[in-house]
């Protein structure tokens, strides 16, 4: 029976795969991947689509690892469209050539999501692993603009390539970029590891703030800019995915239902899985989702804070890697008595000199299938 007195989420990010032909530094993903072979079917995610559906939301992110290296990516694009949803596809675009993108259109997508790590060959190529992407993703821009497609542009900024934003910027206007997100890696999963490396100092975030509000006067009216600071500098919290099982949900490449993208850190709750668990049973009826849904489970000082339905106490995930407790405060907040602690630790970080930056390992759960076979 669904409770009545919750909303049903309006958008659904699907991980199709954890697959990938990059190996970024700061990839968010958890550091033991899915495998190929526990990857739902075809058939499998069509469903995934018809509950979304019934359930009323309206998008649908096609996400990853890198989606498109689901050969049947068309085929599930051409579902959702089927069954009414807006489609996003969420990419790195390496893999995107006339053809699969000619399929794609002809499945109804409605808009791409493309990343960058900068323009620079040598800096993207030493973020992502990937040799020659900055060149593969400016055609892949270029084809999806001639597309028609309605176009994100994403820069995802860390300390190596924040002097680039100027000239990502300029590009994105250049090439009519509608809207353009500058996202400050967020260090979860992978990224943890190497947050040292990666963390942007605060002269580095004080250039970032000032270029963006020039940027977004410079392109009033023509370009949208959103820009997500680094949470470790902030003074109150994100609205982690608009709250906790609020608007959004997740789905695992192997079906695990979860609010958010690093929930399953989050190891004292049991989250269901599809297809034994509809995605209707696990939103309105699974006590994961419950958790921490709403303001009723907030500790003092958010309970009695004027932000608590603005911030909805900031991101669980993060508590529980900072402070050690998924239900306590968020330490970006200041009233967090892990705040000072945590601002501490990001200067020190981006002053360490400590430039090593970890590629991202395949390193996928065991199942018995090599690495080699799970990968591409
Ligand atoms: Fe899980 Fe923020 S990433 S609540």
């Amino acid at each position: 029976m669904n409770d009545r007195t919750i909303d049903q989420p309006l958008a659904i990010l699907l991980e199709l795969t954890h697959r990938c032909p990059l190996r970024c530094a700061y990839c968010s993903n958890p550091l033991a991947l899915t495998p190929r072979a526990h990857e739902l079917s075809t058939a499998d995610w069509c469903a995934v689509l018809d509950q979304a559906a019934e359930l009323g939301v309206l998008q649908i992110h096609f996400s990853g690892g890198e989606p498109m290296a689901r050969e049947d990516l068309p085929e599930l694009v051409s579902h959702a469209t089927r069954v009414g949803l807006y489609s996003n596809l969420i990419t790195s675009g390496v893999l995107l050539d006339d053809a699969r993108l000619g399929e794609l259109v002809d499945a109804g997508l409605s808009h791409v999501q493309l990343s960058f790590q900068g323009l620079d060959e040598v800096t993207a190529d030493a973020l992502s692993g990937f040799r020659g992407g900055a060149a593969r993703k400016c055609e892949a821009l270029a084809r999806v603009k001639a597309a028609g497609l309605a176009l994100t542009l994403n820069f995802v900024v860390t300390r190596q390539n924040a002097g680039q934003l100027d000239a990502i910027l300029r590009y994105a206007d250049e090439q009519g970029i509608a809207r353009v997100e500058v996202a400050n890696t967020q260090y979860y999963g992978w990224a943890l590891q190497n947050r040292a490396a990666l963390m942007p100092s605060l002269i580095q975030l004080e250039q970032m703030s000032q270029l963006v509000e020039a940027w977004r006067e410079k392109t009033r009216g023509r370009m949208v800019i959103d820009y997500v600071m680094p949470d470790y500098y902030g003074r109150r919290p994100k609205a982690c995915m608009g709250g906790w099982a609020r608007r959004f949900l997740n789905v695992m490449p192997d079906g695990t239902i979860v609010p958010c993208h690093a929930a399953q850190t989050l190891k004292h709750l049991e989250f269901p899985r599809f297809p034994a668990s509809t995605l209707a049973s696990a939103w309105f009826e699974s006590p994961a989702f419950s958790a921490y849904r709403g303001t009723d489970w907030m500790p003092e000082p958010c309970r009695s804070c004027d932000a608590k339905e603005k911030d909805w106490g900031g991101c669980r995930c993060q508590a529980l890697a900072l402070a050690g407790d998924a239900g306590t405060l968020d330490p970006v907040c200041e009233f967090s008595p892990k705040h000072e602690e945590m601002v501490m630790l990001a200067l020190r970080e981006s002053q360490s000199g400590d430039d090593r930056l970890q590629l991202r390992h395949l390193s996928f759960k065991k199942t018995g299938s090599t690495d080699a076979e799970a990968a591409l």
